[in-house]
């Protein structure tokens, strides 16, 4: 069945953080900041702002574009892994708050690749239902989760949101064609990127002191070759089943982690940097909102035009990683 992205949309909040001022709080430098990551400056959450609230703009835009209101949404799918609140969930605070009460509203957690992983839910229940109207949502306000005394994560992460709407194809005419999608996982490598405290197994208890395993703990290293890799495997895998190569490809959407990890993977592949779309020097690493925000940025910014075809991929903690092709 033909499923479309009918609209999308995304938000940063307003307050941004530069590395002069990581300057300050840790021992780091801009040169050093920029030189390894590629990241000049990064939007982050004020006193009081969740994910839910940055998800609100994303989700009005995508809705506007695709020419829907609120009340024609019938399910909702956020991916996030730092929802307002462990329960209720982040999918039903975002309905509540947008007035969607009654719709099937779910979390999926699959950290920084939590938005291909949410499309392809949200594209299972287009399937499953006539007339479904998918709100999917990706966003993540990573700084809560952030250890601001370790300057090897510390400066990595900011936050975000983008939504996409999908709905089954109504004629050949569509944009926004999802060709196909693959997903891998492998838990065997987990331990490389984690938030381990708060979870069942490491559970808070009343007087505890919050220590480092309550925030992302990282083994960066590890986790760049890690995302080369297999970043580069399921593109290969996702190209060859639409019968595609990357001479089809007019633009690469790759997760926002490190400029470094985008050129590399880039390189592997073959593909001409001017194809390859980058906003993590604006943004940093979004985790989940990464390749959403992305994809609705490029589309605003006109580097998405009709006929063209945009592979993304994501990649983050579990370790998880997939990749979509999608046909505008
Ligand atoms: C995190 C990352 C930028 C670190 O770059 P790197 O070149 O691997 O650097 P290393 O971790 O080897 O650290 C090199 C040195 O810089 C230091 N360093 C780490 N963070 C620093 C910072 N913010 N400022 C200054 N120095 C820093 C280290 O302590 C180390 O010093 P040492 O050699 O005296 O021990 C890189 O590994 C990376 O991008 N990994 C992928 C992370 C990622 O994107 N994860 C999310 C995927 S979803």
């Amino acid at each position: 069945m033909d499923i479309v992205i009918r609209g999308l949309g995304f938000n940063v909040p307003s307050r941004v953080l530069t590395n002069a001022e990581l300057e300050i709080m840790v021992e780091t430098s801009d040169e050093w900041i920029l030189t390894r990551t590629g990241i000049r400056e990064r939007h982050i959450i004020a006193e009081g702002e969740a994910s839910s609230d940055l998800a609100i703009p994303a989700v009005e835009h995508a809705l506007k574009e695709a020419g829907f209101t609120a009340k024609d949404v019938t399910h909702v799918v956020v991916a996030t892994f730092t929802p307002d609140f462990v329960c209720p969930n982040c999918a039903t605070t975002l309905a509540n708050k947008m007035g969607m009460n009654g719709v099937m509203a779910i979390d999926v957690n699959a950290a920084c690749s939590g938005y291909l992983n949410a499309m392809q839910v949200g594209r299972g229940l287009v399937c499953l239902v006539e007339n479904a109207v998918v709100l999917v949502v990706a966003v993540d306000a990573l700084t809560s989760r952030t250890n601001w005394e370790d300057r090897t994560t510390c400066v990595l992460f900011g936050d975000g949101a983008g939504a996409a709407v999908l709905t089954r194809t109504t004629g050949a005419d569509d944009e926004g064609l999802i060709l196909d999608m693959e997903f891998r996982c492998d838990g065997n490598v987990g331990d490389h990127l984690t938030v381990i405290g708060g979870g069942s197994r490491h559970p808070y208890r009343a007087g505890d002191v919050v220590g480092p395993e309550y925030f992302v703990q990282m083994n960066g290293r590890e986790v760049f070759k890690h995302a080369v890799r297999n970043m580069d495997a399921i593109c290969s895998k996702v190209l060859s089943n639409c019968g595609k190569t990357l001479d089809d490809v007019d633009i690469f959407i790759p997760h926002q982690a490190n400029l470094r990890i985008i050129e590399a993977l880039g390189d592997r592949m073959g593909v001409p940097r001017e194809k390859v779309f980058v906003n993590v020097d604006r943004y940093g690493n979004t985790s989940a909102a990464s390749v959403a925000i992305a994809l609705a940025e490029a589309r605003q910014l006109g580097r998405i035009k009709r006929g063209d075809l945009a592979l993304l991929t994501t990649f983050g903690g579990g370790l998880t990683w997939g990749a979509g092709l999608v046909q505008f």
